[in-house]
């Protein structure tokens, strides 16, 4: 625990060595993955700041649309006093407009695995709301995680999940991570949670997809970083993004592909990888908003509310714990 300008940081983030782990486990897989959370370094986080506001990228605009158009609705459910745990905040662009909306909020606790990001984020929501206790937790929530004391007198606590973040989980692994929010939470806990909605393939390819290929960068960003990171000699123009719309899966499927038969050396360990082979980086589920209603019961929510927009592209939904 770490007093810094205006707020306190907790720093429970994964070391370097499980970076270096991941990578060979999961290249030494017959069928090639790297787990997701790895595409946020700093140059990962930014890039992906960019992807929200491409053209092709509706997710997050449509969400801050529905929280802004729905903001008082929400301040009047959740009520005074309200304690804000975010898991994956990023810019914290959305808490803001909730902790400008809510009546008298007590605390925000942000929780990301990016630090240097989720420390400069800290600090402006800190400044710009003194009244707010603001805690900065650098963590990977993938897992089973605690939380560290949530300043304030006992309160409601909300926890907060925007971005379709969730889909990011396949749907098993998702219920495990809202069953343990909900044990978090504690009794009367509730979650405000952001779900893409299924919708045609071709806007949810394009969306993946973009034409100034912002989401290619990001995506092979991951490989780019092993080389930073990991003393590797992957080279990057023989490798290409991908990206498609599963319609029996309701899943968009991220990956990278290798466009030549080619070897590369990886923290002093020699991989080959086979042209046209796929590198699993993401999945992104997408839910029909009664299917999403289902997975939350399946980890002890409720439903109280759902919001989306009038093109039905995303739903914001509010549950609280049985
Ligand atoms: N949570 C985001 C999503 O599923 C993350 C994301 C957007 C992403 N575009 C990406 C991840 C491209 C990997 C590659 O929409």
């Amino acid at each position: 625990m770490k007093d810094e300008a205006g707020f306190t940081f907790y720093d429970l983030a994964p070391g370097e060595d499980s970076f270096r782990d991941a990578v060979l486990a999961g290249l030494a897989r017959p069928r090639k993955a790297i787990p997701c959370k790895y595409l946020y370094d700093e140059r990962g986080s930014a890039l992906f700041e960019q992807i929200c506001r491409l053209p092709e990228y509706y997710p997050t605009r449509t969400e801050i649309k529905i929280l802004q158009e729905n903001a008082e609705d929400i301040a009047a459910q959740v009520g005074p006093h309200a304690r804000i745990i975010e898991f994956g905040s990023g810019a914290s662009h959305k808490a803001r407009i909730l902790l400008q909306a809510l009546d008298r909020p007590l605390a925000y606790l942000a929780v990301d695995i990016s630090r240097e990001h989720l420390r400069e984020a800290a600090a402006a929501l800190a400044q710009d709301f003194p009244e707010v206790a603001v805690v900065a937790l650098c963590a990977d929530y993938s897992g089973p995680f605690t939380l560290p004391p949530l300043p304030g007198p006992a309160g409601r606590r909300l926890g907060f999940f925007p971005g379709s973040t969730i889909g990011n989980f396949k749907p098993g692994a998702a219920v495990a991570f809202l069953a343990n929010c909900a044990h978090i939470l504690g009794p009367g806990g509730e979650m405000l949670i952001g779900v893409d909605l299924k919708k045609e393939s071709a806007v949810l390819d394009a969306a993946y997809n973009d034409r100034a290929g912002v989401t290619a960068a990001f995506n092979l960003n991951l490989f780019a970083r092993i080389n930073r990171e990991l003393d590797a000699d992957l080279d990057l123009d023989a490798f290409e993004h991908v990206a498609f719309y599963s319609e029996s899966k309701g899943r968009v499927e991220i990956y990278i592909r290798s466009l030549a038969d080619q070897q590369a050396k990886i923290a002093g360990h020699r991989f080959a990888f086979a042209a046209g082979e796929l590198i699993h980086t993401e999945y992104s589920y997408k839910y029909g908003v009664e299917e999403f209603r289902d997975l939350a019961a399946r980890a002890g929510f409720h439903l109280l509310d759902t919001w989306t927009d009038r093109d039905d592209l995303f739903s914001l939904h509010y549950f609280r714990r049985r």
